[in-house]
């Protein structure tokens, strides 16, 4: 078997519910996440890599990941990335969406005077504003970054990157 059919197969066993079987409260550190994988694409699982790693700050932090979307006969590999943030009152990660609200281009880190200002994510295709935890705090984004629930499989955080959650604002 070659290591992109046995990540195939996997994503497979992925799809067919395997990370339904995963504890979150086995984890250290607190997810903001539900195991509802009802209304959750689950065909498209990124691999975030291992949580003790993820949970170790500084925080926010920029993670990378790449990920293989299977959509019928076809195979394509989609590269991306997540804002990372610890909810420190509650103990939780929070697995931020980088896809700005507003119409949909992609926020990164502000530059050194927006954050003198409380910004820390900027998207510049219309000036939307966002703080340290992706509160819409100006410019015409409409609501607070998308979550990302996410999953543990072997230690490592998945996510269902073709279903983030919209916060309830
Ligand atoms: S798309 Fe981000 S502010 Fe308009």
């Amino acid at each position: 078997m070659t290591p992109k059919h046995s990540r195939r197969q996997f994503l497979k066993n992925t799809a067919k519910g395997t990370f339904s079987l995963m504890a979150m409260s086995a984890v250290p550190l607190s997810l903001t996440a539900c195991n509802d994988l009802e209304n959750i694409n689950t065909s498209a699982m990124a691999n975030l890599g291992p949580l003790e790693e993820l949970k170790t700050g500084p925080f926010p932090k920029k993670v990378d990941y790449v990920v293989t979307i299977e959509d019928g006969w076809i195979t394509q590999e989609r590269s991306g990335f997540v804002f990372i943030q610890l909810e420190e009152k509650n103990n939780e990660m929070m697995i931020m969406s980088p896809i700005c609200t507003h119409l949909g281009c992609t926020a990164s880190f502000a530059k050194e005077e927006q954050i003198k200002n409380g910004v820390t994510f900027f998207c510049p295709c219309h000036g939307g504003q966002y703080d340290e935890f992706g509160n819409n705090i100006g410019g015409p984004p409409p609501r607070p970054l998308d979550l990302f629930q996410p999953f543990i499989k072997d230690g490592n955080v998945y996510i269902p990157v073709l279903s983030p959650t919209e916060r309830n604002v």
